[in-house]
Protein backbone atom coordinates (compact mmCIF):
# COMPACT_ATOMS: atom_id res chain seq x y z
CA UNK A 1 0.00 0.00 0.00
CA UNK A 2 1.59 3.66 -0.93
CA UNK A 3 0.89 6.62 1.60
CA UNK A 4 1.54 10.63 0.81
CA UNK A 5 2.54 12.85 3.38
CA UNK A 6 3.55 16.31 2.87
CA UNK A 7 4.34 18.94 5.75
CA UNK A 8 4.78 22.03 4.79
CA UNK A 9 6.29 24.41 7.06
CA UNK A 10 3.27 27.29 6.87
CA UNK A 11 0.81 24.66 7.98
CA UNK A 12 0.99 23.97 11.29
CA UNK A 13 -1.68 23.56 14.71
CA UNK A 14 0.34 25.20 17.04
CA UNK A 15 2.86 25.00 20.31
CA UNK A 16 2.79 21.83 22.11
CA UNK A 17 2.42 22.34 25.40
CA UNK A 18 5.36 20.29 26.81
CA UNK A 19 2.74 19.15 29.63
CA UNK A 20 0.86 16.66 26.83
CA UNK A 21 3.54 14.39 28.34
CA UNK A 22 2.33 14.35 31.62
CA UNK A 23 1.93 11.82 34.15
CA UNK A 24 -0.27 10.39 37.16
CA UNK A 25 0.11 8.48 40.50
CA UNK A 26 -2.33 7.98 42.71
CA UNK A 27 -2.48 6.06 46.17
CA UNK A 28 -3.88 2.80 44.77
CA UNK A 29 -2.19 -0.64 44.68
CA UNK A 30 1.29 -0.80 44.66
CA UNK A 31 1.73 2.81 42.49
CA UNK A 32 3.17 4.02 45.50
CA UNK A 33 4.28 1.48 47.85
CA UNK A 34 6.70 -0.76 46.61
CA UNK A 35 6.17 1.60 43.58
CA UNK A 36 8.18 4.75 43.77
CA UNK A 37 8.60 4.00 47.61
CA UNK A 38 10.08 1.18 48.97
CA UNK A 39 12.33 1.90 52.20
CA UNK A 40 14.04 -1.69 52.10
CA UNK A 41 14.79 -1.71 48.53
CA UNK A 42 18.69 -1.84 47.55
CA UNK A 43 18.30 0.83 45.66
CA UNK A 44 16.10 3.21 48.49
CA UNK A 45 17.80 6.73 48.87
CA UNK A 46 17.56 7.94 52.45
CA UNK A 47 14.01 8.74 52.22
CA UNK A 48 12.91 6.03 50.91
CA UNK A 49 12.48 6.37 47.49
CA UNK A 50 13.58 4.30 44.76
CA UNK A 51 16.36 4.97 42.42
CA UNK A 52 15.47 2.83 40.40
CA UNK A 53 12.33 3.99 39.32
CA UNK A 54 13.17 7.41 39.79
CA UNK A 55 16.22 6.65 37.12
CA UNK A 56 13.48 5.24 34.93
CA UNK A 57 10.94 8.32 35.25
CA UNK A 58 13.96 10.55 34.43
CA UNK A 59 14.94 8.95 31.19
CA UNK A 60 10.47 8.97 30.27
CA UNK A 61 10.99 12.75 31.02
CA UNK A 62 7.47 12.89 31.76
CA UNK A 63 7.48 17.00 32.68
CA UNK A 64 4.53 16.75 35.26
CA UNK A 65 2.83 14.15 37.62
CA UNK A 66 -0.65 14.22 38.68
CA UNK A 67 -1.28 13.22 42.40
CA UNK A 68 -2.80 11.97 44.88
CA UNK A 69 -5.59 11.02 42.74
CA UNK A 70 -7.82 9.47 40.74
CA UNK A 71 -10.92 7.88 43.33
CA UNK A 72 -8.36 7.96 46.13
CA UNK A 73 -8.48 11.70 46.55
CA UNK A 74 -12.45 11.93 46.90
CA UNK A 75 -11.75 10.67 50.61
CA UNK A 76 -8.67 12.08 51.29
CA UNK A 77 -7.34 13.90 54.03
CA UNK A 78 -4.49 15.46 53.17
CA UNK A 79 -3.06 16.34 56.69
CA UNK A 80 -2.83 12.36 57.17
CA UNK A 81 -0.15 12.23 55.16
CA UNK A 82 2.34 14.98 56.94
CA UNK A 83 4.14 15.17 60.28
CA UNK A 84 6.09 12.37 61.89
CA UNK A 85 5.43 9.44 60.21
CA UNK A 86 4.93 7.95 63.26
CA UNK A 87 1.96 9.79 64.02
CA UNK A 88 0.03 9.08 60.64
CA UNK A 89 -2.63 7.37 61.09
CA UNK A 90 -3.76 4.27 59.22
CA UNK A 91 -7.21 5.17 57.03
CA UNK A 92 -9.69 3.14 55.02
CA UNK A 93 -9.36 3.80 51.64
CA UNK A 94 -13.03 3.40 50.05
CA UNK A 95 -12.30 4.09 46.28
CA UNK A 96 -10.80 0.58 45.97
CA UNK A 97 -10.99 -0.75 49.94
CA UNK A 98 -7.88 -1.04 50.95
CA UNK A 99 -5.43 0.44 54.10
CA UNK A 100 -3.71 3.24 53.35
CA UNK A 101 -0.44 3.89 56.29
CA UNK A 102 0.15 7.23 54.94
CA UNK A 103 3.53 6.71 55.11
CA UNK A 104 4.18 9.04 51.89
CA UNK A 105 2.26 12.25 51.67
CA UNK A 106 2.73 15.56 50.25
CA UNK A 107 6.36 16.19 51.40
CA UNK A 108 7.70 12.79 50.19
CA UNK A 109 5.86 12.86 47.09
CA UNK A 110 7.43 16.78 46.22
CA UNK A 111 10.61 15.34 47.10
CA UNK A 112 10.30 12.78 44.64
CA UNK A 113 8.99 14.63 42.23
CA UNK A 114 11.81 17.06 42.41
CA UNK A 115 14.22 14.07 41.79
CA UNK A 116 12.71 12.42 38.92
CA UNK A 117 12.20 15.87 37.46
CA UNK A 118 8.77 16.52 37.19
CA UNK A 119 6.23 19.24 38.27
CA UNK A 120 3.66 18.30 40.74
CA UNK A 121 -0.28 18.90 39.63
CA UNK A 122 -1.98 18.27 42.89
CA UNK A 123 -5.51 17.52 43.19
CA UNK A 124 -7.84 18.66 46.20
CA UNK A 125 -10.55 16.18 47.39
CA UNK A 126 -14.06 17.64 46.15
CA UNK A 127 -15.89 14.66 47.43
CA UNK A 128 -16.04 13.98 50.79
CA UNK A 129 -15.00 17.48 51.86
CA UNK A 130 -14.43 20.90 50.26
CA UNK A 131 -13.15 24.40 50.02
CA UNK A 132 -12.02 24.79 53.53
CA UNK A 133 -9.75 21.46 53.11
CA UNK A 134 -9.05 23.01 50.08
CA UNK A 135 -7.75 26.79 50.74
CA UNK A 136 -6.12 25.20 53.36
CA UNK A 137 -4.08 22.87 51.91
CA UNK A 138 -3.42 25.47 48.83
CA UNK A 139 -1.92 28.04 51.37
CA UNK A 140 0.46 24.50 52.85
CA UNK A 141 2.15 24.01 49.78
CA UNK A 142 2.56 27.23 48.28
CA UNK A 143 2.24 30.09 51.33
CA UNK A 144 5.93 31.02 52.50
CA UNK A 145 4.97 31.32 55.88
CA UNK A 146 3.78 33.55 58.67
CA UNK A 147 0.50 31.91 58.58
CA UNK A 148 -1.04 28.41 60.23
CA UNK A 149 -0.76 25.95 57.60
CA UNK A 150 2.50 27.77 56.06
CA UNK A 151 4.23 27.87 59.87
CA UNK A 152 2.79 24.28 59.81
CA UNK A 153 4.49 23.42 56.87
CA UNK A 154 8.17 25.07 57.86
CA UNK A 155 7.23 22.79 61.60
CA UNK A 156 7.18 19.72 59.39
CA UNK A 157 10.53 20.36 57.50
CA UNK A 158 10.03 22.49 54.36
CA UNK A 159 10.82 25.83 54.33
CA UNK A 160 10.18 27.14 51.54
CA UNK A 161 6.70 26.90 49.78
CA UNK A 162 6.51 24.19 46.66
CA UNK A 163 4.62 26.85 44.38
CA UNK A 164 2.40 23.91 42.91
CA UNK A 165 1.02 26.14 39.90
CA UNK A 166 -1.78 23.53 38.69
CA UNK A 167 -4.64 22.22 41.23
CA UNK A 168 -6.88 19.93 40.08
CA UNK A 169 -10.99 20.89 41.59
CA UNK A 170 -12.05 17.20 42.29
CA UNK A 171 -11.63 13.84 40.39
CA UNK A 172 -14.12 12.59 37.91
CA UNK A 173 -17.26 14.20 40.04
CA UNK A 174 -19.53 13.03 37.09
CA UNK A 175 -19.47 9.35 38.03
CA UNK A 176 -21.73 7.96 41.06
CA UNK A 177 -18.81 5.51 41.95
CA UNK A 178 -16.93 8.60 43.34
CA UNK A 179 -17.11 9.19 47.33
CA UNK A 180 -18.69 12.64 47.45
CA UNK A 181 -20.63 12.33 43.54
CA UNK A 182 -22.53 15.39 42.39
CA UNK A 183 -24.92 16.70 40.08
CA UNK A 184 -23.37 18.62 37.68
CA UNK A 185 -25.05 21.75 38.68
CA UNK A 186 -24.23 20.90 42.56
CA UNK A 187 -20.66 20.24 41.88
CA UNK A 188 -20.06 23.07 39.29
CA UNK A 189 -21.00 25.45 42.09
CA UNK A 190 -18.68 24.25 44.28
CA UNK A 191 -16.03 24.38 42.36
CA UNK A 192 -16.91 27.90 41.62
CA UNK A 193 -16.71 28.97 44.92
CA UNK A 194 -13.64 26.63 45.35
CA UNK A 195 -11.83 28.40 42.39
CA UNK A 196 -12.72 32.03 43.89
CA UNK A 197 -11.36 31.16 47.11
CA UNK A 198 -8.27 29.73 45.58
CA UNK A 199 -7.69 32.61 43.14
CA UNK A 200 -8.45 35.31 46.02
CA UNK A 201 -5.00 33.65 47.70
CA UNK A 202 -3.16 33.57 44.39
CA UNK A 203 -4.27 34.32 40.47
CA UNK A 204 -2.09 33.05 38.99
CA UNK A 205 -2.83 29.72 39.44
CA UNK A 206 -4.13 27.06 37.05
CA UNK A 207 -6.98 25.66 38.31
CA UNK A 208 -8.83 22.18 36.30
CA UNK A 209 -12.30 21.72 36.58
CA UNK A 210 -13.98 18.36 36.17
CA UNK A 211 -15.17 17.12 33.14
CA UNK A 212 -17.03 13.92 31.92
CA UNK A 213 -15.28 10.62 32.91
CA UNK A 214 -15.65 9.20 29.84
CA UNK A 215 -17.53 9.90 26.40
CA UNK A 216 -19.97 7.00 27.43
CA UNK A 217 -21.29 8.66 30.64
CA UNK A 218 -25.29 9.48 30.43
CA UNK A 219 -24.21 12.90 31.34
CA UNK A 220 -21.82 13.66 28.90
CA UNK A 221 -21.94 16.04 27.06
CA UNK A 222 -24.35 18.30 29.30
CA UNK A 223 -22.09 17.95 32.08
CA UNK A 224 -19.65 19.65 30.72
CA UNK A 225 -21.68 22.59 29.25
CA UNK A 226 -23.26 22.92 32.61
CA UNK A 227 -19.95 23.22 34.73
CA UNK A 228 -18.83 25.26 32.33
CA UNK A 229 -21.57 27.98 32.87
CA UNK A 230 -20.85 27.39 36.77
CA UNK A 231 -17.07 27.82 36.27
CA UNK A 232 -16.34 29.70 33.11
CA UNK A 233 -14.26 32.30 34.30
CA UNK A 234 -12.63 30.84 36.80
CA UNK A 235 -11.34 27.73 35.53
CA UNK A 236 -8.31 26.92 33.06
CA UNK A 237 -8.57 23.31 31.53
CA UNK A 238 -11.79 21.12 32.09
CA UNK A 239 -10.19 17.88 32.77
CA UNK A 240 -11.73 14.56 30.76
CA UNK A 241 -10.49 11.20 30.70
CA UNK A 242 -10.39 7.83 28.32
CA UNK A 243 -9.24 4.31 28.83
CA UNK A 244 -9.01 2.07 25.60
CA UNK A 245 -10.37 -1.52 25.70
CA UNK A 246 -9.73 -4.34 23.61
CA UNK A 247 -11.97 -7.24 25.23
CA UNK A 248 -12.96 -8.53 21.58
CA UNK A 249 -9.81 -8.78 20.23
CA UNK A 250 -10.29 -7.31 17.21
CA UNK A 251 -7.12 -5.73 16.81
CA UNK A 252 -8.78 -3.24 13.69
CA UNK A 253 -11.67 -2.07 16.09
CA UNK A 254 -9.34 -1.71 18.93
CA UNK A 255 -6.90 0.62 16.81
CA UNK A 256 -9.75 2.80 15.43
CA UNK A 257 -10.76 4.04 18.96
CA UNK A 258 -8.50 7.09 18.65
CA UNK A 259 -10.96 8.23 15.82
CA UNK A 260 -13.52 8.12 19.08
CA UNK A 261 -10.80 10.03 21.26
CA UNK A 262 -10.99 12.74 18.44
CA UNK A 263 -14.27 13.04 18.32
CA UNK A 264 -14.55 13.58 21.82
CA UNK A 265 -12.23 15.99 22.12
CA UNK A 266 -14.08 17.91 19.63
CA UNK A 267 -16.72 17.79 20.94
CA UNK A 268 -15.63 19.41 23.89
CA UNK A 269 -13.64 21.81 22.43
CA UNK A 270 -17.07 22.82 20.99
CA UNK A 271 -18.76 22.93 24.13
CA UNK A 272 -16.13 25.23 25.34
CA UNK A 273 -16.72 27.54 22.28
CA UNK A 274 -20.26 27.55 23.14
CA UNK A 275 -20.14 28.75 26.65
CA UNK A 276 -17.52 31.16 25.94
CA UNK A 277 -19.52 33.00 23.65
CA UNK A 278 -22.67 32.48 25.55
CA UNK A 279 -20.71 34.28 28.39
CA UNK A 280 -19.01 36.74 25.89
CA UNK A 281 -15.99 35.70 27.20
CA UNK A 282 -12.58 36.23 25.97
CA UNK A 283 -11.18 33.63 27.96
CA UNK A 284 -10.26 30.61 26.99
CA UNK A 285 -10.29 27.43 28.12
CA UNK A 286 -8.17 24.53 27.51
CA UNK A 287 -8.27 20.87 28.05
CA UNK A 288 -6.63 18.77 30.33
CA UNK A 289 -6.42 15.18 29.20
CA UNK A 290 -5.67 14.19 32.60
CA UNK A 291 -6.39 9.93 32.49
CA UNK A 292 -5.68 8.15 29.67
CA UNK A 293 -4.22 4.93 28.47
CA UNK A 294 -5.22 1.10 27.86
CA UNK A 295 -7.30 -0.82 30.88
CA UNK A 296 -8.75 -3.73 29.78
CA UNK A 297 -6.14 -6.69 30.68
CA UNK A 298 -6.86 -6.98 34.32
CA UNK A 299 -9.94 -4.70 35.26
CA UNK A 300 -12.28 -7.44 34.95
CA UNK A 301 -10.59 -10.11 37.60
CA UNK A 302 -9.20 -6.64 39.60
CA UNK A 303 -12.91 -5.48 40.50
CA UNK A 304 -13.92 -8.86 41.45
CA UNK A 305 -10.69 -9.24 43.80
CA UNK A 306 -11.82 -5.88 44.95
CA UNK A 307 -14.85 -6.94 46.59
CA UNK A 308 -13.89 -9.90 48.81
CA UNK A 309 -10.58 -8.37 50.09
CA UNK A 310 -9.97 -7.71 53.62
CA UNK A 311 -8.74 -4.16 53.37
CA UNK A 312 -5.04 -4.94 52.07
CA UNK A 313 -2.32 -2.31 52.07
CA UNK A 314 -0.49 -1.96 48.71
CA UNK A 315 -1.87 -4.67 47.21
CA UNK A 316 -1.38 -5.79 43.28
CA UNK A 317 -4.20 -4.37 41.59
CA UNK A 318 -4.52 -2.86 38.24
CA UNK A 319 -1.16 -4.56 36.85
CA UNK A 320 -2.43 -4.84 33.41
CA UNK A 321 0.76 -5.90 31.55
CA UNK A 322 0.83 -4.31 28.20
CA UNK A 323 1.86 -6.43 24.57
CA UNK A 324 2.86 -5.24 21.27
CA UNK A 325 -0.77 -4.37 20.17
CA UNK A 326 -0.72 -1.43 22.90
CA UNK A 327 2.30 -0.07 21.81
CA UNK A 328 0.28 0.95 18.27
CA UNK A 329 -2.64 2.27 20.41
CA UNK A 330 -0.86 4.35 22.89
CA UNK A 331 1.34 5.76 19.79
CA UNK A 332 -2.10 6.39 17.87
CA UNK A 333 -3.97 8.14 21.08
CA UNK A 334 -0.65 10.45 21.26
CA UNK A 335 -0.55 11.30 17.89
CA UNK A 336 -4.38 11.95 18.55
CA UNK A 337 -2.98 14.53 20.96
CA UNK A 338 -0.18 16.33 19.19
CA UNK A 339 -3.18 16.49 16.48
CA UNK A 340 -5.50 18.42 19.06
CA UNK A 341 -2.81 20.00 20.75
CA UNK A 342 -4.45 23.63 19.89
CA UNK A 343 -7.00 22.06 22.26
CA UNK A 344 -5.25 20.02 25.15
CA UNK A 345 -2.74 21.43 26.58
CA UNK A 346 -2.66 18.82 29.10
CA UNK A 347 -2.44 15.02 29.43
CA UNK A 348 -1.75 12.66 31.92
CA UNK A 349 -0.60 8.65 31.11
CA UNK A 350 -2.50 6.61 33.67
CA UNK A 351 -0.69 5.80 35.71
CA UNK A 352 3.19 5.68 36.20
CA UNK A 353 4.21 2.52 38.12
CA UNK A 354 2.88 -0.32 38.29
CA UNK A 355 -0.97 1.10 38.42
CA UNK A 356 -1.84 0.92 34.35
CA UNK A 357 1.82 1.87 34.19
CA UNK A 358 4.45 1.92 31.77
CA UNK A 359 6.97 0.81 34.65
CA UNK A 360 6.60 -2.16 36.69
CA UNK A 361 8.49 -3.22 39.62
CA UNK A 362 9.36 -6.47 41.89
CA UNK A 363 9.15 -5.70 45.49
CA UNK A 364 12.87 -6.23 46.73
CA UNK A 365 14.00 -6.88 42.74
CA UNK A 366 14.13 -5.11 39.65
CA UNK A 367 12.41 -2.48 37.75
CA UNK A 368 11.56 -2.56 34.08
CA UNK A 369 10.08 -0.66 30.68
CA UNK A 370 6.69 -1.94 29.87
CA UNK A 371 6.16 -2.39 26.27
CA UNK A 372 4.17 0.95 26.17
CA UNK A 373 6.88 2.59 27.95
CA UNK A 374 8.46 3.31 23.98
CA UNK A 375 6.22 5.41 22.16
CA UNK A 376 5.47 7.40 25.12
CA UNK A 377 8.93 7.92 25.68
CA UNK A 378 9.71 8.69 22.06
CA UNK A 379 6.69 10.87 21.88
CA UNK A 380 7.80 12.52 24.96
CA UNK A 381 11.55 13.25 24.03
CA UNK A 382 10.99 14.31 20.65
CA UNK A 383 7.37 15.31 20.30
CA UNK A 384 8.05 18.87 21.54
CA UNK A 385 7.69 21.69 19.24
CA UNK A 386 5.01 23.31 16.62
CA UNK A 387 2.48 20.28 15.76
CA UNK A 388 2.07 20.03 12.04
CA UNK A 389 -0.69 19.81 9.94
CA UNK A 390 -0.07 17.13 7.90
CA UNK A 391 -2.11 16.28 4.34
CA UNK A 392 -2.15 12.63 4.48
CA UNK A 393 -3.32 10.45 1.26
CA UNK A 394 -3.52 6.70 2.36
CA UNK A 395 -6.55 4.19 1.89
CA UNK A 396 -9.01 3.58 5.23
CA UNK A 397 -11.11 1.04 6.44
CA UNK A 398 -14.67 1.04 8.11
CA UNK A 399 -14.84 0.61 11.51
CA UNK A 400 -17.56 0.40 14.22
CA UNK A 401 -16.65 3.66 16.04
CA UNK A 402 -15.63 5.45 12.81
CA UNK A 403 -15.70 5.28 8.56
CA UNK A 404 -12.80 6.28 6.61
CA UNK A 405 -9.86 5.22 9.45
CA UNK A 406 -6.96 5.89 7.43
CA UNK A 407 -4.48 2.93 7.29
CA UNK A 408 -1.98 5.30 8.25
CA UNK A 409 -2.04 7.09 11.86
CA UNK A 410 0.64 9.98 11.47
CA UNK A 411 1.46 13.37 13.23
CA UNK A 412 4.57 15.60 13.15
CA UNK A 413 6.10 18.00 14.99
CA UNK A 414 9.30 20.74 14.15
CA UNK A 415 11.20 21.54 16.94
CA UNK A 416 12.97 24.84 15.11
CA UNK A 417 15.26 25.27 18.36
CA UNK A 418 16.39 21.45 17.61
CA UNK A 419 16.78 22.29 13.92
CA UNK A 420 14.29 18.72 13.32
CA UNK A 421 10.82 17.29 11.83
CA UNK A 422 9.73 14.16 14.02
CA UNK A 423 6.75 11.67 12.55
CA UNK A 424 5.32 9.55 14.15
CA UNK A 425 3.97 6.67 11.83
CA UNK A 426 1.53 3.88 12.72
CA UNK A 427 0.89 1.33 9.66
CA UNK A 428 -2.98 0.31 10.77
CA UNK A 429 -2.88 -2.20 8.51
CA UNK A 430 -2.46 -5.95 9.78
CA UNK A 431 -1.19 -7.49 6.26
CA UNK A 432 0.32 -5.36 4.00
CA UNK A 433 3.51 -2.95 4.29
CA UNK A 434 3.69 0.60 3.69
CA UNK A 435 5.30 2.28 1.40
CA UNK A 436 5.31 6.48 2.29
CA UNK A 437 6.59 9.29 0.66
CA UNK A 438 6.88 12.27 2.89
CA UNK A 439 7.52 15.57 2.00
CA UNK A 440 8.89 18.41 3.92
CA UNK A 441 8.11 21.75 2.07
CA UNK A 442 9.79 25.11 2.84
CA UNK A 443 11.84 24.11 6.10
CA UNK A 444 14.96 24.54 4.60
CA UNK A 445 17.06 21.09 2.84
CA UNK A 446 16.95 17.66 4.23
CA UNK A 447 20.24 16.92 5.85
CA UNK A 448 19.73 13.87 7.39
CA UNK A 449 17.16 10.92 8.04
CA UNK A 450 16.67 8.57 10.94
CA UNK A 451 14.03 5.68 11.30
CA UNK A 452 13.44 4.45 14.73
CA UNK A 453 10.93 0.76 14.51
CA UNK A 454 8.90 -1.25 16.93
CA UNK A 455 7.95 -3.76 15.50
CA UNK A 456 7.00 -7.73 16.67
CA UNK A 457 5.21 -10.48 14.71
CA UNK A 458 2.92 -11.39 17.95
CA UNK A 459 0.55 -8.49 18.74
CA UNK A 460 0.46 -10.01 22.19
CA UNK A 461 4.41 -10.17 22.67
CA UNK A 462 5.02 -8.75 26.56
CA UNK A 463 8.12 -7.51 27.93
CA UNK A 464 8.50 -9.25 31.48
CA UNK A 465 11.03 -9.26 34.52
CA UNK A 466 12.81 -12.01 32.55
CA UNK A 467 12.68 -10.41 28.85
CA UNK A 468 12.19 -7.21 29.54
CA UNK A 469 13.66 -6.21 25.92
CA UNK A 470 11.19 -8.25 24.52
CA UNK A 471 9.51 -5.11 22.83
CA UNK A 472 11.58 -2.14 21.97
CA UNK A 473 12.88 -0.08 19.39
CA UNK A 474 15.22 -0.46 16.91
CA UNK A 475 17.11 2.13 15.20
CA UNK A 476 17.17 1.17 10.76
CA UNK A 477 18.91 2.42 8.24
CA UNK A 478 15.99 1.92 5.43
CA UNK A 479 14.58 5.50 5.44
CA UNK A 480 16.37 7.54 1.99
CA UNK A 481 16.19 10.61 0.40
CA UNK A 482 15.40 11.81 -2.68
CA UNK A 483 15.60 16.38 -2.56
CA UNK A 484 13.06 16.73 0.24
CA UNK A 485 11.49 13.77 0.15
CA UNK A 486 11.68 10.80 2.84
CA UNK A 487 10.69 7.61 1.29
CA UNK A 488 10.39 4.18 3.46
CA UNK A 489 8.34 1.27 3.80
CA UNK A 490 6.81 0.17 7.13
CA UNK A 491 5.61 -3.55 8.27
CA UNK A 492 2.08 -4.42 9.02
CA UNK A 493 1.28 -3.51 12.54
CA UNK A 494 4.17 -0.73 13.70
CA UNK A 495 5.38 1.52 15.07
CA UNK A 496 7.81 4.27 13.38
CA UNK A 497 9.49 7.35 14.61
CA UNK A 498 11.19 9.32 11.13
CA UNK A 499 13.04 11.99 12.40
CA UNK A 500 14.29 14.35 9.83
CA UNK A 501 17.72 16.65 10.26
CA UNK A 502 17.43 20.23 8.56
O1 LIG B 1 -6.68 5.42 37.05
C1 LIG B 1 -7.58 4.57 37.69
C2 LIG B 1 -8.88 5.26 38.04
O2 LIG B 1 -9.59 5.54 36.87
C3 LIG B 1 -8.79 6.61 38.71
O3 LIG B 1 -8.65 6.51 40.08
C4 LIG B 1 -10.09 7.24 38.38
O4 LIG B 1 -10.03 8.65 38.33
C5 LIG B 1 -10.48 6.62 37.06
O5 LIG B 1 -11.77 6.15 37.06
Amino acid sequence: MDARVTAHARYSIGEIDKRLYGSFLEHLGRAVYTGIYEPEHPTALPNGMRRDVIDLVRELDTPVCRYPGGNFVSAYNWEDGIGPKGNRPTRLDLAWRTSESNQVGVHEFAEWADAAGTDMMLAVNLGSRGLDEARNFVEYVNHPGGSQWSDLRRKNGRADPWDVKLWCLGNEMDGPWQVGHKSAHEYGHLANETAKALRAFDDKLELVVCGSSHSEMATYPQWEATVLEETYDQVDYISLHMYFENYEKNTAEYLALPEKLDRYIGTVGGVIDFVKSKKRSKRDVKISFDEWNVWYHERKSDAKRMKEWDWPHAPVLLEDIYNFEDVLQVGCILNTFIRRSDRVRIACIAQLVNVIAPIMTEPGGAAWRQTIYHPFHLASRHGRGTALQLDVDCKSYTSGVADDVSYLDIAGTHDADAGTLTFFAINRHGQEHMDIALAVERFGSVKSVEHTLIKHDDLEARNTKENPDNVKPHQTNDATLEGNTVRLSVPPYSYSMIRITL
